[in-house]
């Protein structure tokens, strides 16, 4: 009996530890904060998961870099991208990482730091079925991210195309679509349209039609975050690191 009682007391001594500690870390004696990202972990060359299932690609060292220059801890959470503004106003997590342009309407519900890269999009097919030019995707279906600024452009010209328009959550699930000729064409980010292209033989052309905002960090709205990330931001800019990981990770 003796025994039982100490040993509920380890526990309930292990457990008010534990919630003693909450959010944060002892390090080195010090205080660590964690800082909380959430990132859709489908978009090679920004964010996926090796063959460990770890995550890995540009995005993911850049807020390595971020919080290793601010002193945060940092714990990433993988969701669909079309959940991640919500998780934000949601206060689930403290940023988003995502390759995620800062639109002019995702600005009406989050906070952006200042954009960190920019891209732009592409058209690609199977090498059976190669295009040049949008005014061929009349009666084609075209497929598009659930959430992205791609869905959003891809629909605004549809009907003057004439091309349906298939919205899928996962950006690994277009390309499986598009191989297995359930779609036709994948709009998407050129950077990780080039990596699918080399990766499973496709071709494709440049988006003629728009050039969208650059890729920045979102927060949620009115966060202090925003200013201390845009220091590191700069000061990753300034001593070469931002420029070593686009080297590292992206083609231009
Ligand atoms: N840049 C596009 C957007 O902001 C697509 C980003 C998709 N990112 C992702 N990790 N799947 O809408």
């Amino acid at each position: 009996m003796k025994k039982k009682l100490g040993m509920i007391g380890l526990v309930v001594s292990v457990l008010l530890m534990l919630a003693a500690c909450g959010d944060t870390e002892k390090a080195s004696g010090e205080e660590k904060k964690t800082l909380k990202m959430a990132t859709s972990a489908d978009y090679p060359p920004f964010e996926s998961h090796d063959t460990n299932g770890d995550f890995i690609g540009f995005d993911i060292d850049l807020a390595k870099a971020i919080a290793e220059e601010l002193g945060y801890e940092l714990e990433i959470t993988d969701m669909s991208f079309d959940g991640l503004i919500s998780s934000l106003q949601a206060d689930r997590v403290d940023f988003v990482i995502s390759g995620m342009s800062a639109t002019e309407d995702r600005k009406e519900n989050v906070d952006f730091s200042m954009e960190y890269n920019r891209s732009g999009e592409m058209f690609i097919s199977t090498k059976d079925n190669e295009y040049t030019d949008v005014d061929q995707f009349e009666g084609k279906t075209v497929g598009v991210q659930l959430g992205s600024i791609q869905e959003e452009g891809a629909e605004k010209i549809q009907d003057e195309y004439g091309f349906e328009v298939k919205k899928i959550d996962d950006a690994g699930m277009l390309i499986q679509e598009l191989v297995t000729g359930r779609i036709d064409v994948v709009y998407l980010d050129k950077e990780v349209a080039r990596g699918y292209m080399e990766a499973q033989d496709l071709v494709g052309f440049d988006d003629p039609t728009r050039s969208s905002p650059g890729m920045a960090i979102a927060f949620p709205k009115g966060n202090d975050l925003v200013d201390e990330v845009n220091e590191a931001l700069e000061q990753l800019e300034e001593d070469g690191t931002i420029d070593a990981l686009k080297e590292e990770w992206l083609t231009e």
